[in-house]
């Protein structure tokens, strides 16, 4: 089989050194990919919204399947284009199309449908750009925090906390009132603020059926101890010591069952991941988004723990035929420490050398998130720039063999949470 992976981050290449392990797989071909990829797979340089370029490309290399690493090409209808298109309809696309992925791609649509499906979730309302004003009395009828998130797509960024009643007025007026995240915020979710630790829960579909991955949790603050602002992540763990059984007993019942029997009683089709992104509280295990594609880091974490064909898992779904069960996954725990340039998630440099990225240590890999070649030296090309993951028989382990790889690697200002491994918000304060 000749597989085409689109995007070129951290969750990419653990996808092509996930994939390249299959004895289903001929060519591998990542695009855009990044030089980390090198004697793994080809990397192309081919934009997804150049649909003609598309087209011609998994013609002449005559792709079978294609896995969608980030969300934007699956909200903006990749999906539709392979299902549509008379010389693509044949490849398997894994992702969904536009109208299911609006479950990452609006807020509002997310939480309609949860309500729709008594999915437990933050309670809400949503308001329209007209609606200024009825968002401004609604969030003066009760004491913060006051969660206040963009409808759209914005980056990561969409999501504002705030705890002050003044701060949160001011800043419906920057997402309502004058656009700050441009269409995203045309329309904003007020939402109930939820307490408890947060983890990542992922699936395979095929629209009616799953295949639970290990779970993860993220570390998205930039800095030690969950302090300064939010970032894609800074690094992961799997699995995660306060998920158990009964935990996932109630993930299963309550949210992801219910998920997928919504989706088929609304006749949506849905072929892919979803990672449903999650918080522990005091009643339960409650949604705080989906996404429709896996995370990142978490990718990095999760996939090294899974002890099967992914590949082949991929093709299961696209044919429809997924039983539910949980992967097979290996005892081993992962630790993922993901390495940033300076100023990250601020503004920050590109191009500072990078060295010692390519000395094995035991126990972990290397997973290029921002980087380039640049007269054949490796150099920074992101914020964030590389995911080590460390795999050991412990959590602890796993944490010192990613460390220790990270200690192996640097460049001017690297910046890395040394804190990732340590567990917040559990137990719960009663
Ligand atoms: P999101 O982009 O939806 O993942 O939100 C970013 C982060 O904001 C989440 O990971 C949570 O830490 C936090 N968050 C989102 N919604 C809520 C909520 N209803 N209550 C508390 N924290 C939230
Ligand atoms: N690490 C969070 C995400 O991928 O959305």
């Amino acid at each position: 089989m000749n597989v085409l992976i689109v995007g070129s981050g951290g969750r990419e290449s653990a996808f092509a050194w996930s994939i390249a392990q299959s004895p289903l797989l001929s060519n591998l071909f990542v695009a855009p990919g990044n030089p980390g990829l090198a004697g793994l797979a080809s990397c192309v340089d081919l934009d997804w919204r150049d649909r003609e370029a598309v087209v011609h490309f998994c013609v002449r290399e005559d792709i079978h399947i294609v896995v969608v690493g980030p969300e934007e090409p699956l909200v903006y209808g990749l999906g539709d284009f392979f299902a549509e298109h008379p010389n693509l309809q044949h490849i398997h696309f894994i992702g969904p199309k536009a109208e299911a992925a609006q479950l990452e791609g609006s807020k509002d649509f997310a939480k309609a449908f949860m309500m729709r499906h008594d999915i437990p979730t933050a309670g809400y309302r949503s308001f329209g750009a007209d609606e200024l004003e009825a968002a401004k009395m609604y969030v003066l009828s009760y004491d913060g925090p006051y969660v206040l998130k963009a409808d759209g797509l914005a980056a990561g960024k969409g999501v504002v906390i705030l705890d002050d009643v003044v701060d949160a007025l001011k800043e419906l007026d920057a997402m309502l009132g004058e656009g700050k995240f441009g269409d995203a915020s045309k329309r904003v979710v007020v939402e109930e603020h939820l307490t408890g630790p947060e983890f990542s829960v992922f699936v395979v579909t095929d629209g009616e059926r799953y295949v639970l991955l290990p779970q993860a949790t993220d570390y998205k603050r930039v800095g030690e101890g969950q302090t300064g602002p939010n970032t894609g992540g800074m690094g992961a763990i799997s699995p995660v010591p306060f998920v158990t059984p009964e935990v996932l007993g109630r993930v299963h019942a309550e949210i992801i069952q219910p998920t997928l029997d919504g989706l088929q009683e609304e006749e949506i089709p849905y072929c892919g991941f979803i990672f449903f992104g999650l918080m522990l509280t005091a009643d339960g295990p409650k949604v705080i988004e989906y996404n429709v594609r896996m995370g990142d880091p978490e990718t990095e974490a999760v996939l090294p723990r899974i002890d099967e064909d992914l590949l082949s898992l991929l093709i299961d779904a696209a044919r429809g035929q997924v039983n539910t069960r949980p992967a097979a996954v290996k005892r081993e725990s992962a630790v993922t420490v993901v390495l940033t340039a300076p100023g990250y998630p601020g503004a920050y440099p590109k191009g500072l050398e990078v060295s010692g990225a390519d000395v094995p240590s035991e126990g972990s890999l290397l997973f290029h998130s921002g980087t380039a070649l640049r007269d054949g030296s490796l150099v920074t090309n992101g914020g964030r720039v590389l995911a080590v993951t460390g795999l050991g028989s412990t959590p602890e382990e796993a944490k010192q063999r990613a460390y220790a790889r990270v200690d192996q690697i640097s460049f001017e200002g690297k910046q890395v949470r040394r804190d990732i491994g340590t567990i917040y918000g559990w137990p719960l304060k009663s």
